[in-house]
């Protein structure tokens, strides 16, 4: 096993979720991310939610590092409202920019051509973060800045076949080595 990005939902096993959501409310950081109740109760919904919203987790190895997902298509909208969360022993390490370029793919493969998302402006990270993938902040509603990003229209291929002339060579990401390993987190994480 290695990194992966997993779909939450449709009977994902709950444990591994609700402890991540504990370590989530222990960090302190949820003052910047309540898109829901951060609970145990809230992660058996999130396990078996069934819609059209995308609820994600970045696993490494089996432990939970972040939970991110995209939201607004049950209610009708749009443009899906992004949010994420990474474990403090995962960030600076550019898995948090990995997750958003693959909510982006994961929202341009649901039909969306533009994500939207709230950010409290004093959260400088995340602001940071998402200016550097690409959003635009315009309006603040709440205290919140509100910030959209245009999803890419057009398919590499496409994009290369239009630009003959420039090299395509595509570029890389490569995650900084410092995200710890199974065993070193958190003991109470389990095996997803
Ligand atoms: C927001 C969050 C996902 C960012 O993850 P991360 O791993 O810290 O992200 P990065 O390491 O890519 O850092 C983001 C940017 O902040 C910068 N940064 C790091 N330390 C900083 C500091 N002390 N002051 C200002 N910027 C800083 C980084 O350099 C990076 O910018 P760069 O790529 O231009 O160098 C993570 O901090 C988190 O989960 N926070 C709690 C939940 C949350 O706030 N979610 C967002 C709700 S809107």
């Amino acid at each position: 096993m290695a990194l992966e990005f997993v779909r939450v939902g449709g009977g994902t096993a709950v444990r591994p979720i609700a402890n991540f959501f504990l370590s989530m409310e222990k960090s302190g950081d949820v003052k910047f991310f309540h898109p829901h109740p951060i609970t145990e109760e809230e992660a058996v919904k999130r396990c078996s939610y069934d819609g059209k919203d995308l609820y994600y987790v970045a696993t490494n190895e089996g432990t939970v590092l972040a939970y991110g997902m995209l939201r607004g298509w049950d209610e009708g909208y749009a443009i899906p409202s992004l949010g994420i969360f990474v474990h403090q022993s995962a960030r600076g390490t550019d898995l948090a920019r990995a997750f958003m370029l693959f909510l982006h793919a994961a929202a341009k493969a649901h039909g969306a051509e533009k994500v939207m998302l709230k950010v409290y402006p004093q959260n400088l990270f995340a602001v940071r973060l998402y200016e550097n993938v690409g959003y635009k902040f315009s309006e603040k509603v709440a205290g919140q800045l509100v910030g959209y990003v245009k999803l890419k229209t057009q398919g590499k291929a496409e994009s290369r076949e239009s630009r003959r002339d420039e090299p395509a060579i595509a570029p890389t990401v490569e995650l900084k080595d410092k995200v710890k390993s199974a065993g070193e987190m958190s003991k109470k994480s389990e095996s997803f």
